[in-house]
């Protein structure tokens, strides 16, 4: 669709996120034809640059990331985008040059949409948003994007929330989760709401169980400073894992519009059976990597890390089961996990069906397996259903599991956009169906918040894991006492 003209003004303009994610989104979607000609990206940060020095800085960066795509013609046309402005907005920082400068820019254009995208550290949402105000760069087509982590508890998430939301109105919000991007997990929508093959089995009635799986063979790279004071919990399952879970399970929206997608999500939020005391224990496992070994090549334990401290308990996984406690769902666990470090790069979702009720099958004529939707979000990315089938041939009623399977590779030839491309025009065209309303980020924390304290009281460490493996045998443990197994599909 249409995208108006716009100032994209980043906050963290030079920082990784940007580099590696942002800018070469909107390059992308300069190649596509997307932008308008008038379409401005503004990097702000604290350091000085010139404009020529940050796009030299992006050449390099897209050069890395974009691959092939990054031709001559279509760096020309992006550059001339791009602009740098030299901004603090620490509460110590007084001195007001850079901002009004920035003010003076976004005032050539004053009816331009002006997204401020804050891909900086939380504590700075408050700050910057206020800046802009006294600024008077907040228009009513203004937006503003927050990037994670949305605070470190509730509480944090609550003053950010209140901050922000002294200067922007809710619907200028646009609390982002990229995982709500990701071709595949929008692809569930149409996989629940476009077939009707799926929704009268969507329920305890038929349905076994749900597992959700997103692992990581990276370790925390250069962001032990952030990650340590964070853990698997927050950054992983907090929000892309329970955004996963409200995708799955929630109710048919009556429309796509915003309120509607996020109604549904936050009434699963709410409903989900809460996680605490002695139940935390019981129902949840961390695990820490230890040296080890990925693809063949030896890699440090998590206490080696580069800005993690050596006697660090932070969690860099977590199995945990729940449940959601509606009339839908009451019964079915769903298991989830995440880790860094783990056997492979793979995020999926596991739909396993009930067993059939009775067989009428020689017995020895081979197991009838429960039928499983397999949905892998990344990589490979494809939808499966493992059905029974009879084995061709003679030998007599032979059964054996076999599936249909969609790849999106296969079936779509064209390229597969980064989960932030979209979301990126999403709040240019000021559509938030894809974004966290504050409701449903307050009710993830309000459900992760006993989790994280019993654990902060707990003296033991998290169970290790060797890097390389699928985490800590309690994991297995966790699923295995309830007579089940870890689905893992890219084994097939
Ligand atoms: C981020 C987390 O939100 O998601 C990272 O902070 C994690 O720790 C990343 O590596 C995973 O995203 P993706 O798109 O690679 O699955």
């Amino acid at each position: 669709s249409h995208i108006s003209a716009f100032d994209y003004v980043v906050f963290g303009g030079t920082g990784d996120l940007a580099m590696r994610k942002l800018l070469p989104a909107l390059f992308h979607r300069e190649l596509d034809g997307q932008l308008p000609p008038e379409g401005r990206v503004i990097a702000a940060a604290r350091g000085a640059m010139s404009d020529d020095a940050y796009r030299a800085l992006v050449w390099e960066a897209l050069s890395r990331h974009v691959g092939d795509r990054l031709t001559d013609d279509a760096w020309t046309a992006f550059a001339r985008r791009l602009s740098y402005a030299q901004v603090d907005a620490r509460m110590d920082a007084r001195s007001g040059e850079g901002w009004e400068a920035l003010g003076a820019t976004l005032d050539q254009r004053p009816d331009h949409v002006r997204v401020f995208y804050l891909a900086t550290a939380p504590d700075l949402f408050g700050p910057i948003s206020q800046r802009l105000h006294d600024l008077g760069a907040i228009t009513p087509r203004s937006r503003v994007v927050l990037e994670k982590p949305l605070g470190h508890d509730l509480a944090s998430a609550r003053r950010i929330n209140d901050e922000v939301g002294r200067v922007f109105t809710e619907s200028q919000i646009f609390r982002i989760d990229h995982y709500l991007g990701k071709e595949t997990v929008q692809n569930l929508l149409a996989l629940r709401f476009a077939n009707a093959l799926f929704e009268p089995l969507w329920s305890s009635a038929w349905i076994d169980h749900v597992q959700i799986t997103v692992a990581e063979t990276v370790g925390v790279e250069n962001r032990g400073g952030y990650y340590d004071g964070s853990g698997a919990l927050r950054d992983m399952v907090q929000n892309h894992l329970l955004q996963l879970l409200c995708l799955v399970a929630m109710a048919p929206p009556a429309t796509l519009d915003r309120d509607a997608v996020r109604d549904e999500k936050l009434k699963i939020l709410r409903a989900l059976a809460p996680i605490e005391n002695a139940d935390v224990e019981t129902l949840t496992v961390r695990g820490q990597y230890r040296a080890g070994a990925i693809d063949g090549q030896p890699v440090p334990g998590y206490l080696s890390e580069p800005l993690v401290a050596a006697d660090s308990a932070t969690e860099t996984f977590v199995a945990l089961k729940t449940e959601i406690r509606d009339w839908r769902w009451a019964g079915v666990p769903f298991y989830l996990r995440s880790g860094k470090r783990l056997g492979a790069k793979v995020s999926e979702i596991v739909i396993a069906f009930k067993p059939i009720p009775h067989s009428i099958f020689p017995v020895g004529g081979g197991a009838v397996a429960p039928n499983r939707l397999v949905v892998r979000l990344q990589p490979d990315e494809h939808i499966r259903l493992h059905l029974m089938t009879k084995e061709p041939g003679p030998g007599g009623m032979r059964l054996r599991e076999a599936a249909l399977n969609l790849s999106f590779a296969e079936t779509f030839k064209s390229r597969f956009p980064d989960a932030y491309e979209r979301l990126l025009m999403d709040v240019v065209r000021g559509n938030p169906t894809l974004f966290m309303r504050r409701d449903e980020v307050e009710a993830a924390w309000s459900w992760a918040e006993p989790i994280l304290n019993a654990w902060a009281r707990d003296p033991r460490r998290p169970h290790p894991y060797t890097a390389g493996t699928w985490g800590p045998s309690a994991a297995i443990a966790l699923i295995e006492r309830d007579g089940r197994t870890w689905i893992d599909d890219h084994d097939r």
